[in-house]
C-alpha cells in the first residue's frame, strides 16, 4: 500500500490489486511536468508514471538511456506537486540500479526521499530480483516491466515485438512470478503477443498493465504519443486521443502571425 493519503480517497498499490480482483481496469499514464499531472489526475488517472521516456518526449534523445536520477527526480517533484489523487510511480533510470542492490536501493531512496511520490518502477526480471528485493525491504513499493525493455534496446537492436519464441515466452512467464512472490504490486507488459500477456495476466494476482501486451488488467501510454503530439511515430498499439502537433502548429502560427501583423496586442490587451 502506498504511504500518501490524504482527505479524498487515493489511489493505493493496495487499490491497485483490489481493482484486479473486481475486474475493474486500470488507466496509467506517463507525465512529466505539473501542469499536465494537475490535468490528468482532476480527469481521474489511476496511475501517473514519471517515465524515463521524458528522454524521449521531454529532452529529445534517441534513446531513454541518457536521462540521470537528477533530472527524474526534477520530473517526478513537479508531477508529485500536481497529484492529489492518482498513484505516482517513477522509473528508476538506466544505470542507477543494474550495479548492485545497494545502489538500486540507494537511487529509490533519492526518489522517494526527494520527490515524495509513491513508489518505483525498474525494468528486467531475475536479472534485477536482488535489487527488487532490497529495494522493497526498506518498505518502497516496486512495479516491474517486462517483454519490451527500452533500456536495453542496444542489447536487442530493435523495438520489435518481444517473446515471440518459446524460451523467451517462458522466461517472461517466470520472471513474472519471480517478481510477484518478490512482493511488486504490478508489472507493464510492453510489447509482447496478447495471448501471452494474457496469460501472464491470468496466472497473477497483481495487475498486469499493457502497452501493446494485450486486453490486461491496465493499460499504459506516452502521454505525449496518445495526444498526438508526434506524427511520426505511429506502433500498432497507439491510439490517439487528440492531434495536438495540429492544435499546437494552429496556435504557434496563429500567434506568429498576430505578432507580425500588429493584431495583437489589441487594446483590451494592455495596460
Ligand atoms: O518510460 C515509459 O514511458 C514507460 C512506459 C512505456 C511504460 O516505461
Amino acid at each position: 500500500m502506498s504511504a500518501v493519503q490524504g482527505e479524498e480517497r487515493v489511489v493505493t498499490t493496495l487499490r491497485l490489486t483490489e481493482m484486479k480482483r473486481r475486474g475493474e481496469k486500470i488507466a496509467m499514464l506517463t507525465v512529466y511536468d505539473y501542469t499536465m499531472a494537475r490535468i490528468m489526475d482532476a480527469a481521474g488517472i489511476d496511475v501517473a508514471l514519471v517515465g524515463d521516456s521524458a528522454a524521449n518526449v521531454v529532452a529529445g534523445h534517441r534513446t531513454t538511456l541518457p536521462i540521470t536520477l537528477d533530472q527524474m527526480i526534477y520530473h517526478a517533484a513537479s508531477v508529485r506537486r500536481g497529484v492529489k489523487r492518482a498513484l505516482v510511480v517513477v522509473d528508476l533510470p538506466f544505470g542507477t540500479y543494474q550495479g548492485n542492490s545497494k545502489q538500486a536501493l540507494a537511487s529509490a531512496i533519492r526518489i522517494m526521499k526527494e520527490a515524495e511520490v509513491d513508489a518505483v518502477k525498474l525494468e528486467g526480471g531475475a536479472e534485477v530480483l536482488e535489487s527488487v528485493e532490497r529495494i522493497l525491504s526498506a518498505g518502497i513499493p516496486v512495479m516491474g516491466h517486462l517483454g519490451l525493455t527500452p533500456q536495453s534496446i542496444h542489447k536487442y537492436g530493435t523495438y520489435a515485438v518481444r517473446a515471440r519464441e518459446q524460451d523467451e515466452a517462458e522466461k517472461l512467464l517466470s520472471d513474472a512470478h519471480l517478481l510477484e512472490d518478490a512482493g511488486c504490486f504490478g508489472i507493464v507488459l510492453e510489447k509482447i503477443p496478447a495471448a501471452l500477456g494474457e496469460r501472464v495476466a491470468s496466472e497473477l494476482h497483481i495487475p498486469m498493465i499493457g502497452i501493446g501486451g494485450g486486453k490486461l488488467d491496465g493499460q499504459v501510454l506516452v502521454a505525449h504519443d496518445m495526444l498526438g503530439a508526434n506524427h511520426e511515430f505511429s506502433p500498432r498499439f497507439l491510439r490517439r486521443y487528440a492531434d495536438m502537433h495540429k492544435v499546437m502548429t494552429d496556435a504557434f502560427t496563429n500567434y506568429i502571425a498576430d505578432v507580425k501583423s500588429g493584431d495583437f496586442p489589441n487594446d483590451r490587451e494592455q495596460y
